[in-house]
């Protein structure tokens, strides 16, 4: 088949080349010169583990080829993908204008029937409205069925998602556009059918409900790691002890810093909003994103008390060194990343913060750019990772990359800045992948998420931070 991808971001890129690896011509069109002209010479835009090399393979055997808009000679493809970005509004709803535009430019150039399937992440009835927006702008005799196939890949192993997906989600209308899918997809489910076939509707529903229900135990178990703090229980034993139980499961029970990242902060903010609009509040979506919010604001008052103590001394003049930047291991992607949010709130209070990634460190720059503008000197990333160490006030774990899991804690130690008599230099692991006993016996203090303080007294803040604010 002739396939047209409409962005070359996270989904886009893997779609599209994941489709031409199964051996489908496909054009994958970016509005960004700057990424066509990197694709077209082989080089990727984003890191995501695996794509480069499947990317530059099939460039190599024509099947894959980039450019900034559809080509004449691309009007009568099989289908056109769109898989552009829907950011958050600032009232919370899903910004859905660059789906309206792809598919103007679809509808403008396409020269015979075919499917447009939406691969971006859209508000219930997009499709639908979609749909409307197209059929007031094709050509006489043209028709273009709006399908929706909403996107579940993980960055980080976005290609292996892509060949080895747990569900694929189609919302069509018409018997033909679901038999178009299923015969696309069919390589995929060589050893079993993984389709859910529904309306459009449903599928665009699908996808929300899934970010949300992941991010809300993200958020409950954060929760209950600050009720672990306020209590003396520890958060460990907690999620062992409620993630046996075969109804719950052992996924997603991680506490941590807060979710970010490009999907679940916005993809819960636009099911709140979607609620809002139709008067049904989405009650529990409120309280995941609430208990985001505030588990931030945990992470940053327990890492400033750390580096003042409880008598609330000033953050000028200390330096802390961030470990991972990246909003998970094994992407470059920032947006929304917890790493962020403490940096702006460490160096906006006069701290310096010195970030490590293997990926990251130039997202997370140009991310904060508007800091470093302000503060000139006050974020910088270093290439190496125990030189973020060097001579800093505090080290934090905020990505689990490979390389952070067992690193060396008495080179951190001897790297770290001595802080005043009798105390412990302090190392905060925000993942809680450290043991506490390693970092103890290289004579640093330990501080975790919802895990007892070891070491000297470290100081906890009270369960609800926001209360210090
Ligand atoms: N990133 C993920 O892990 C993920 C997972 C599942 C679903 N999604 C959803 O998929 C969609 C895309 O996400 P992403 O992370 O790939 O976004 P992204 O920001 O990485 O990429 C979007 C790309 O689309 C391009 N673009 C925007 N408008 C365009 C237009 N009119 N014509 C041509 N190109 C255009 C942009 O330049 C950008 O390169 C979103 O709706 C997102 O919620 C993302």
């Amino acid at each position: 088949m002739r396939l047209v991808v409409v962005g070359a971001g996270y989904v886009g890129l893997v779609t599209g080349t994941g489709l031409s690896d199964l051996g489908h011509e496909v054009l994958v069109i970016d509005r960004e010169p700057s990424k066509v002209e990197q694709l077209a010479a082989g080089n990727i835009p984003i890191y995501e583990p695996g794509l480069g090399d499947l990317v530059r393979r099939n460039k190599r055997n024509g099947r894959l080829t980039f450019a900034t808009e559809i080509p004449q000679e691309w009007a009568a493809a099989d289908a056109f993908f769109i898989a552009v970005g829907t950011p958050a509004s600032p009232d919370g709803a899903a910004d859905t204008s660059a789906v309206f535009d792809a598919a103007s430019a679809i509808a403008k150039i396409a020269l015979r029937s075919a499917i447009v399937v939406v691969k971006s992440t859209v508000p219930v009835g997009t499709c639908d409205a979609v749909q409307a927006h197209i059929d007031g702008g094709t050509r006489q005799g043209v028709e273009l069925e709006v399908v929706s196939n909403p996107e579940f890949l993980k960055e980080g192993d976005a290609v292996n998602d892509f060949f080895r997906p747990e569900r694929i989600v189609v919302g069509a209308r018409s018997e033909g556009a679901r038999r178009a899918l299923r015969a696309l997809y069919a390589p995929l489910q060589l050893s079993g059918e993984r389709l859910v076939i529904t309306d459009p509707r449903s599928s665009e529903l699908i996808k929300y409900a899934a970010n949300t229900m992941l991010a809300m135990r993200v958020s409950f178990m954060n929760e209950l790691s600050r009720l672990c703090h306020a209590t003396g229980a520890d958060i460990h034993a907690v999620r062992l002890g409620v993630g046996s139980d075969s109804r719950i499961g052992k996924k997603f029970l991680y506490s941590g810093p807060g979710y970010g990242g490009s999907c679940f902060p916005k993809d819960v903010q636009a099911l709140l909003h979607l609620g809002k609009v139709h008067g049904i509040p989405m009650r529990l979506a409120e309280a995941t994103h609430q208990a985001n919010e505030e588990q931030g604001d945990f992470l940053a008052h327990l890492v400033e008390r750390m580096l003042t103590g409880t008598s609330g001394g000033s953050l000028a003049g200390k330096t802390v060194a961030f470990w991972g930047l990246a909003f998970k291991p094994e992407t470059d992607d920032v947006r929304d990343a917890p790493s962020v949010r403490l940096a702006r709130h460490l160096a906006m209070r006069g701290a310096r913060v010195v970030g490590h990634d293997p990926e990251a460190g130039p997202n997370f720059l140009r991310a904060l750019s508007d800091v470093t503008a302000a503060r000139p000197g006050s974020i910088v990333t270093v290439d190496k990772d125990y030189d973020a160490v060097e001579g800093a006030d505090a080290l934090v774990l905020l990505t689990e990359w490979r390389s952070y899991r067992a690193p060396n804690f008495a080179e951190v130690k001897k790297r770290l800045a001595t802080p005043q008599a009798g105390q412990s230099p302090v190392v905060f692991d925000a993942r809680n992948i450290w043991r506490p006993s390693e970092v103890l016996a290289a004579g640093l203090r330990y501080q975790g998420i919802g895990v007892p303080s070891t070491g000297s007294t470290v100081a906890t803040p009270p369960a609800s931070s926001r209360a210090l604010s």
